[in-house]
């Protein structure tokens, strides 16, 4: 009897770290994201998971990676994996880089240190956004690893300059410059519970956060959350643009500071001060990207920034194909909007592109489990890449291409 039931009971040790318990229920990123939706306020949870109008361009680029089917190869000893690359003249373990996104204390108090801390270990490049909640030099002091920077352009101009200068300073490689948020697009869940960022407190959070009481704590426990790099430029330069001290609704921040004017010519003067490398994020069409190379810039991020800005912007995947035709040879293209598995980024690279970019996937898994849920989605997207690898027929990066899809 007592044999029998030894063969049958898993006496698995109990795991005694609750969010190293909570995380390993997580098989994928959608359970990351079910985890999240259950720890975050409703409101906290809706500004991340969501996107502009009827989101239907969020949906598109999830759906049409689903569409693109891989052709296997068999019979070609797939026993050594390798899938590093080099992104920007670097070696990489995979062609992955975390997208830069606003905000992420919201999603968990460590933010982008763990992020970063977690992006450094395994080797991906990091990327910080101007609406960080962490600065430059914050997220410098704990990453030894490949920084990059997000700029948005503002109407002040020293504003966005003072930041370009603390990125010299602080060891940041290269700068993605965001050409997709003219103004910012009508994300209707924020408009619905009238979304301020940092979040407030108000009735309904209370009551919400009773249902969260470990958000809810750490919310209060932890430094008040700002916009940490416009904090420290606006100390710099003495002036007084809100920095996040109070609440805000983010669309009428973003549509009151940053500069609906840019054009082609920002761009000519952030080269002049700025020597590093500089990515275009949110080019959607093959006319922009010919633009782009012909500028001589090192890299363009097709992106409709996962959905939240143009609805009606076309799915990511469907636009690698036709840009890396026009333009390949001479730039690094990378892409963005409903990666979710390493056989989406085989894809993207069969496709055309030099890398993928991660946004909503860190930030559930930041949500789920800290640094440990950021550790645990990397590895997911590396063990995926690997195995979509070993069993299409794939030993190296260098061997994908188009031959490989369907
Ligand atoms: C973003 N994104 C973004 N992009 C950017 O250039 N600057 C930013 O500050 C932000 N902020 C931001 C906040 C949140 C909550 C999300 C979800 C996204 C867009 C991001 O870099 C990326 O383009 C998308 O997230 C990619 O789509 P997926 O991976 O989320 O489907
Ligand atoms: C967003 C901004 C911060 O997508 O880029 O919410």
């Amino acid at each position: 009897m007592l044999e029998s039931l030894k063969s049958v009971v898993d006496l698995k040790p109990f795991e005694r770290d609750r969010t190293a318990r909570r995380l390993s229920k997580a098989a994928n990123v959608d359970d990351l994201r079910k985890i999240a939706k259950r720890r975050l306020p409703a409101g906290v949870f809706d500004y991340i998971d969501g996107a502009a109008e009827d989101e239907s361009a969020m949906a598109r680029n999830v759906s049409r990676f689903g569409d693109r089917t891989l052709v296997p190869r068999v019979l070609r000893d797939v026993s050594n994996i390798d899938a590093s690359t080099d992104i920007l003249g670097a070696s990489a373990p995979m062609p992955l880089i975390i997208a830069p996104t606003g905000f992420p204390r919201i999603a968990h108090p460590d933010g982008e240190l763990a992020t970063a801390r977690s992006a450094a270990e395994a080797g991906i490049p990091f990327s910080l956004s101007t609406m960080g909640t962490r600065s430059i030099e914050e997220v410098a002091e704990v990453c030894p690893g490949r920084k990059w920077f997000q700029v948005y352009v503002w109407r002040d101009r020293e504003l966005t300059k003072d930041m370009l200068a603390r990125c010299k300073e602080n060891g940041f490689e290269a700068l993605y410059i965001t050409v997709d948020t003219a103004v910012l697009g009508r994300r209707e869940r924020d408009v619905r519970r009238g979304m301020s960022l940092p979040p407030k407190l108000g009735l309904d959070t209370f009551i919400d956060g009773a249902l969260r009481p470990g958000w809810t704590l750490d919310f209060l426990r932890n430094d008040p959350i700002v916009f940490s790099n416009v904090a420290v430029s606006t100390e710099r330069l003495g002036n007084s643009t809100a920095d996040g001290t109070s609440a805000v609704s983010l669309a009428d921040y973003i549509n009151s500071q940053f500069d609906p004017r840019l054009s082609w010519d920002d761009v000519a003067w952030i080269r002049e001060q700025w020597d590093g490398p500089v990515i275009l994020k949110g080019v959607q069409s093959v006319a922009d990207a010919k633009l782009a190379a012909a500028e001589g810039i090192e890299a363009i991020a097709l992106s409709n920034h996962g959905g939240r800005q143009l609805d009606s912007s076309p799915a990511i995947i469907d636009l690698v194909a036709p840009v890396a035709d026009a333009v390949g040879g001479e730039i690094e293209i990378y892409c963005d909007g409903g990666v979710r598995r390493g056989s989406d980024i085989v894809k993207a690279v069969a496709l055309g592109a030099t890398a993928a970019m991660i946004g909503r996937p860190h930030l559930y898994a930041l949500a789920a489990g800290g640094k440990q849920g950021v550790d645990q989605v990397l590895e997911f997207f590396l063990d995926g890449v690997e195995q979509t690898m070993a069993l299409s027929g794939v030993g190296s990066i260098g061997e994908i291409d188009r031959s490989l899809i369907g």
